[in-house]
């Protein structure tokens, strides 16, 4: 009983004090952050600029990471609504149960904002993300004009995100007519649970095996899993023979489009998402009106109005255009495995 007590004085003290020491703490009116993961690339990234632009507007941010646990979102987001956030900003693992999070949020009256992916069958208040749709069709449509007629893999994200259903339909869209004819076969169709390499590799492997290595591209979702598909090809020697797509400029991905193993990726700058989010989650927490222009996003329950940036797709041609000129990665960075008299010459 003593232990019990003892134990418990302790981890509450360890609550006050971790909450003490969070500069933002000194902020007078805060938001909370629920995020999904920290594991790919870009969500370091998407944390650290949204605070920054919500610090710069006067509002502090306190973030949690539930690494993709359903369950460890909501009690995340339950223990940011008790410390008196004025807004809830949520990147879900899961678009249907984070559903609980917003009908905790509003008994509390608190709104949500869901950032980068969507929150169905729920009353959200608002959504800032990038035309994920938009991310599958420029893929389909890349891939297309190079290889017109052949056999194609559809390398789905995690299926409990939202966006990875909206990738699959841009694929779908831009593919549809190619199909029709007869021209493409999909002889693969797969999900990657949580978008994870390792489950594009297996997915990968099977689909291969299945097909006697007859593959002449693979719509990768994301540039995580574009890397388990690629291992996959090498181990069969088809790297560089198979087309395959991407998202997020990941630093490895650029590297691997500039080797010739990975075509295209899309790129979202993830500085201008937090910026916007950061300015409408601001107003949103001082009860300002929003003055974007906005699109209505079917839910499922409530058409939710979105803002919605333009995906950028790239290949070798305008990797140093794109992201090395915004400072996305450095030039070091991407060319690292090129001799260095091949840099490309910048002003
Ligand atoms: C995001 C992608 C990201 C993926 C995996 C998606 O919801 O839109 O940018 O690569 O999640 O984290």
């Amino acid at each position: 009983m003593k232990l019990f007590k003892v134990f418990w004085i302790f981890t509450l003290g360890v609550i006050f004090l971790s909450g003490c020491g969070n500069p933002q703490n000194k902020y007078p009116i805060k938001i909370g952050f629920s995020m999904d993961t920290l594991r790919a690339a870009r969500w370091g990234k998407d944390r650290d600029l949204f605070t920054k632009k919500c610090n710069e507007l006067g509002v502090g941010v306190l973030v949690q990471s539930a690494e993709s646990n359903d369950a460890l979102q909501i009690t995340q987001s339950e223990n940011l609504l008790s410390q008196g956030i004025k807004l809830l900003v949520v990147v879900p693992h899961n678009d249907k149960s984070c559903a609980t999070i917003v009908e905790m949020a509003h008994k509390m009256g608190v709104p949500v904002l869901a950032y980068d992916r969507l929150i169905t069958g729920c009353d959200l208040d608002m959504y800032v993300s990038f035309d994920s749709v938009k991310v599958g069709e420029l893929m389909a449509n890349y891939v297309t004009r190079l290889k017109p007629k052949g056999n194609y893999v559809l390398m789905g994200g995690g299926p409990t995100d939202h966006n990875a259903i909206l990738v699959r339909e841009g694929h779908n869209k831009g593919l549809a007519p190619f199909i029709k004819r007869g021209d493409i076969k999909i002889v693969g169709d797969q999900w990657s649970n949580d978008w994870l390499a390792v489950n594009a590799l297996k997915n990968m492997e099977n689909i291969l095996t299945q097909n006697n290595n007859k593959v002449d591209a693979v719509l990768d979702s994301y540039d995580g899993t574009a890397g388990g598909s690629i291992q996959a090809l090498t181990e069969q020697k088809l790297q560089g023979k198979v087309l395959v797509t991407g998202q997020d400029a990941e630093l490895a991905a650029c590297q691997r489009i500039l080797a010739g193993t990975q075509t295209l990726t899309i790129y979202k700058p993830i500085g201008l998402l937090a910026a916007k989010a950061g300015e409408i989650a601001v107003k949103m927490a001082k009860k300002e009106p929003i003055t974007d222009k906005t699109v209505p996003i079917d839910n499922g329950k409530i058409k939710v109005p979105g803002v919605l940036l333009e995906p950028i797709p790239v290949d070798k041609n305008n990797l140093v255009s794109t992201v090395i000129a915004d400072g996305y990665h450095k030039m070091e960075e991407v060319f690292k495995d090129v001799p260095k008299d091949q840099w490309p010459k910048t002003q």
